[in-house]
């Protein structure tokens, strides 16, 4: 599990915060009917759709009128939530397609039947000098959103569970690459501007010791997500953007929701982490880096500053977690908190 139950208590490693607040959907200006890429009509696929934040996404999408393609290896929650989904915006404007991400053809077979459903083909004159050529048919924008976020915890340390290793890569990292490789030439050359979404995490930029199969499977995912949002910047007349998502602490099964009769206090619903993220996509963000309910921004933002130390500071690997640094890691948030507290009085 890569956050597990034990990690949330507190420790001296993790300075005292609770907050009482959420992400309170009143607040939020998600009904931005303006907005290009998220507005009514336009075409979300999201993978992981069964459960948690994808199950979250898709209903959250539903509410803004978009038409959702729901992806998924575990075909009776899918199609479960493909009936929650379709009462929300029509059974017309749900697509379900069981789907292992991990296997090409599979993800192959979504992107056809997304296209099949939802793209009418037109002749267009290209505008770009690129492929297609402008005397072929291609498909009219059928994709704004593609959220690329099936994941799973399997675990691995560094010299065990290679089957792990092997598992949660082809999801995790090859599941997205599948998805990337497959849909974004066509997305590509629509006209109107699109988004790419992949689920990282904050475990895939810290580090923290207990799931390294995890981790630097998530780190991977940072490194593809940012090298994808570069091309896409540098390529001329580019409608398509890339956004890291990293949630916070979600009460979601791949959270250990199974192991707790009731959310946690620290813990964020996962319909609270899927607005966050929405409304941080629409305003363009690329890192899209989600608090919770025991992790406010600040603290977060300390850590990454701590963790890339190491390197520029040259400290042993992980020192947030060595006994030499405890002392100085603490004294190094306490001041952090401090200073931005006097900062603000
Ligand atoms: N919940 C958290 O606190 C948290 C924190 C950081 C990151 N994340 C990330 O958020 C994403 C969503 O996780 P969640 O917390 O909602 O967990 P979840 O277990 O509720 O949902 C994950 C979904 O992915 C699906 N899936 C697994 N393997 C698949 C495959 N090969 N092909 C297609 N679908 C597959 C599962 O069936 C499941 O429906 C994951 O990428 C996870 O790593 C979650």
């Amino acid at each position: 599990m890569p956050i597990s139950d034990r990690s949330r208590n507190g420790s001296p490693l993790r300075p005292a915060f609770i907050a009482t607040s959420s992400y309170k959907p009143d607040s939020m200006q998600v009904a931005d009917e303006l907005h290009p890429v998220i507005h009514s009509g336009r075409v979300v696929v999201i993978t992981g759709a069964a459960s948690g934040i994808g199950r979250a996404a898709a209903l959250e999408f539903a509410k803004l009128e978009l038409k959702v393609a729901l992806a998924d290896i575990d075909e009776e929650k899918l199609k479960a939530v493909g009936k929650d989904v379709a009462a929300v915006v029509g059974d017309a404007n749900v697509l379900v397609v069981p789907t292992d991400v991990a296997k090409l053809e599979e993800v192959v077979r979504l992107r056809d039947k997304v296209y099949e459903l939802w793209g009418e083909v037109r002749i267009m004159n290209c505008q770009w000098s690129c492929s297609p050529p402008s005397s072929l048919p291609r498909p009219l924008d059928p994709v704004a959103v593609l959220m690329n976020n099936a994941g799973i915890g399997a675990e691995g340390t560094s010299w065990d569970g290679i089957e792990n290793w092997k598992k949660i890569f082809d999801v995790n990292l090859f599941g997205i690459v599948n998805v990337q490789q497959t849909f974004v030439p066509s997305m590509l050359h629509q006209e109107n501007q699109a988004m790419i979404i992949n689920t990282g995490s904050k475990q895939g930029i810290t580090n923290p010791p207990g799931n390294a199969a995890y981790n630097a499977s998530k780190a991977a995912v940072k490194s593809l997500t940012e090298g994808l949002a570069y091309e896409l910047r540098e390529r001329p007349h580019s409608n398509v953007t890339a956004h890291l998502f990293i949630p916070g602490w979600t009460f979601t099964p791949l959270a250990g929701s199974l192991h707790f009769t009731s959310k946690p206090e620290g813990a964020w619903a996962p319909e609270e982490t899927v607005l966050y993220m929405i409304d941080k996509a629409r305003n363009g963000d690329f890192y899209i880096l989600c608090p919770d309910n025991e992790t406010k921004r600040l603290v977060d933002e300390l850590r990454i500053m701590w963790s890339a130390g190491d390197i520029a500071e040259g400290r042993p690997a992980l020192s947030r977690w060595h006994r030499d640094y405890k002392a100085l890691f603490e004294e190094y948030m306490r001041d952090g908190l401090a200073s931005s507290d006097s900062g603000r009085a």
